[in-house]
């Protein structure tokens, strides 16, 4: 077997497009309803490996009605940010992370791998392609959406012989409608995202849309997301489409930052990552995080809904919140579970003693205010 043909930036192919349009107004952008003018497509197949890059007009994919996607949610995809300071300066935050996270995704599927560094030199052109798209104001960005689909004409259940690896942009605000606000949660005990064994450690299209119908339920009876559980237990997951922390007054004092540990059911979010980062600095004295406890302890543990309650009782949930790429970091002000509402006792700006501060921390890091290695030049 010779090997086949690796992704090839040196081959790539720019289709300007021939009517650019003017990006709207910032304050317009509802989260990934507008699109860029570009996008980047990278064919593959059995035989030939990883074809021609092109970075041609966004536009229609010619898709065959029988294609393994469509049938199987043969689909993994990414979620990275692009920001642009006010000197024009163009950076991305970790994009190893997102290139390492696509390829453990597509072998979970026996969907193609490719060489991450070489998908990242791609992707880098066709932000500078598009880069005046970039909204500058704070909590803007430019999202973008790395995707790999199965393409091969074939109705059986079988690792595609034909993919596409896309990648869209979109300029984004805030990620919930509220903007940037606390939301509430609804602890359901009917669904579950996702099952030992399972797919939820993945990013896969398939996770995403068995929670939309919980989530409707949760909006007829008052809440925004899911707060998604595990076994007899209640185990906190995930909160809608977030990994979640939880935040404890311990009784020696001191603060206990609690998330649930990567245990095949939990996402290896970018954002979650970079939280248990800057708080595990902060606790080893490494780097101080202003504003944040001196003593605080960061912990990958089973947490429950009865630990949930008791800190509550206690008065001693002090902060729960959501971190993704697209939300960053959102607050939870509210928890309905078993018929009962738990409150989480947020500051008058939506936030609590743990999330501010690191929110500020995390965002400096991602928009260059904070100079850092985790932010990388396009
Ligand atoms: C992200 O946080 O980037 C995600 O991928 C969630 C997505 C469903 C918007």
């Amino acid at each position: 077997l010779t090997a086949r043909p690796d992704i090839q930036p040196g081959r790539l192919e720019i289709e300007r497009h021939p009517k650019p349009t003017a990006p709207p107004p910032s304050k317009s952008l509802v989260f990934g309803h507008t699109f860029t003018d570009h996008m980047l497509c990278i064919p593959w197949d059995i035989l030939n490996g990883w074809g021609a890059p092109r970075i041609q007009p966004y536009g229609p994919l010619p898709l065959e009605p029988s294609c393994t996607v469509l049938h199987y949610a043969q689909t993994v995809f990414e979620g990275m940010k692009a920001y642009r300071d006010d000197s024009g300066r163009v950076t991305l935050f970790r994009p190893d992370m997102n290139m390492k996270r696509m390829n453990n995704s597509a072998a979970r599927i026996a969907l193609p791998n490719f060489d991450g560094d070489a998908l990242l030199e791609l992707i880098k052109k066709l932000v500078q392609v598009d880069k005046h798209w970039i909204p500058q104001e704070a909590g803007h960005s430019l999202y973008i959406r790395p995707t790999l689909i199965g393409t091969q004409k074939f109705i059986g259940v079988a690792p595609p012989s034909e993919a596409l690896l896309f990648v869209i942009c979109s300029p984004v605000g805030p990620y919930y409608p509220a903007g940037f606000k606390p939301v509430s949660l609804y602890a359901t005990t009917e669904y579950i995202r996702a099952a030992p064994g399972g797919t939820g450690a993945f990013k896969l299209g398939v996770n995403y849309a068995p929670g939309v119908m919980p989530q409707k339920l949760a909006a007829k009876k008052g809440y925004q997301q899911n707060l998604w559980l595990h076994g007899p237990d209640h185990l906190l997951t995930e909160v809608g489409t977030m990994n979640m922390f939880v935040v404890l007054k311990k009784s020696g004092g001191g603060l206990e930052l609690v998330t649930p540990s990567l245990d095949g059911m939990i996402l290896p979010g970018v954002t979650r990552d970079s939280v248990l980062a800057i708080a595990r600095e902060h606790a080893s004295g490494k780097k101080k995080i202003p504003g944040l406890a001196d003593k605080l302890t960061v912990s990958e543990r089973p947490i429950s809904m009865k630990e949930i309650l008791t800190a509550s009782k206690k008065g001693a949930l002090v902060d729960l919140f959501g971190s993704g790429t697209a939300a960053v970091i959102s607050t939870v002000d509210r928890i309905g579970y078993l018929g009962e509402d738990v409150h989480i006792p947020l500051e008058k700006d939506g936030m609590g003693p743990v999330s501010r501060p690191i929110w500020k921390e995390l965002v400096g890091r991602q928009v260059g205010s904070i100079d850092h290695e985790w932010s990388v030049e396009v």
